[in-house]
């Protein structure tokens, strides 16, 4: 139907752009590369991980994946980490979360080096966000590549009615963060809120990241809304799917994005996408 936001088919021309960066970087002896450092044995993660792994290779940038025991100490994660900062081969760096609870994770994140932050979570690209710096910065890929979505459906966000339900700082931080800087009237609803299909209802544009099923029902959003779908849930048949309820609420959207098929190859493909540019903007800045 035509008020599907197709994220596989935008993706697929992203990373063909994409894929056209790289060929020009490699012309010039750049050879873009990202380390993905995964600690731990969570299955979701090390799903997430070898599909990163895959696509970089698949678009000619190089991937190293560095997989590490469970019982790994902060300190023996944070010399790795200093290693890779200082890195000459490596331009992009990601720490898959979650980390194991014995090690601090806001104080890892803040250890990258903001020139290879791939995921935009340390703090002077997250302030450069938060200030609507217009200079080159990573921004985190989720967020990021829904904001392609709008662009490329042609979705007005100026003084648009925008609710994000979820605060964290992979996606819904950020996400509210984007949506202010493109004009967007936005509100951001945590699991505190006990009324919010007030605020739901009344929402032009419904970003969902909660990670819970049956977050909205078709009763929770006015018709026309434009709904976008973070959530990765597994259903009781074992299924892939969103956080909302995607069938009833397709018959009242302007738009909506499916799982899979949505977000989740525009995340991949965004990330792909940074750590080109963070080659790139390394190779002008020296
Ligand atoms: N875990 C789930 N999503 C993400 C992400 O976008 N970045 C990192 N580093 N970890 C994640």
């Amino acid at each position: 139907m035509d008020n599907i936001i197709d994220g596989k088919a935008l993706a697929k021309k992203v990373n063909q752009e994409t894929a056209s960066m790289v060929e020009e970087l490699h012309s010039k002896e750049i050879d873009p590369c990202l380390a993905v450092i995964l600690v731990g044995d969570d299955q979701a993660s090390h799903r997430y991980v070898r599909s990163k792994h895959k696509k970089a290779q698949q678009l000619g940038i190089k991937s190293i994946v560095k997989e590490l025991p469970k019982e790994t100490t902060e300190k023996e994660l944070l010399n790795i980490l200093d290693e890779y900062n200082n890195s000459e081969e490596i331009d992009a760096i990601l720490i898959q979360s979650p980390l194991p609870k014995h090690i601090n994770e806001k104080f890892v994140m803040s250890q990258i080096n903001p020139n290879k932050d791939v995921d935009g979570f340390q703090v002077i690209n997250s302030g450069k966000l938060f200030l609507n710096d217009q200079s080159n910065y990573p921004v985190a890929c989720t967020p990021k590549g829904v904001m392609t979505m709008f662009d490329e459906y042609n979705i007005e966000l100026k003084g648009k009615k925008a609710v994000v339900i979820g605060r964290s700082i992979i996606v819904g931080r950020p996400m509210a963060a984007l949506l202010i800087n493109a004009g967007a009237e936005v509100t951001v609803l945590n699991h505190y809120v006990d009324n919010m299909k007030e605020y739901t209802c009344d929402a032009d544009i419904v970003v969902s990241a909660t990670g819970k099923l049956h977050t909205l029902t078709a009763d929770d959003v006015k018709e026309g809304v434009v709904v976008i779908d973070v959530g990765q849930n597994v259903d009781e048949n074992n299924k892939l799917v969103g956080d909302v309820d995607y069938d009833s609420i397709k018959e009242k959207a302007s738009y909506i994005t499916p799982v899979p098929g949505g977000v989740g190859p525009m995340t991949i493909a965004t990330l792909m996408r940074q750590t080109v540019e963070l080659a790139k903007w390394s190779d002008i800045n020296g």
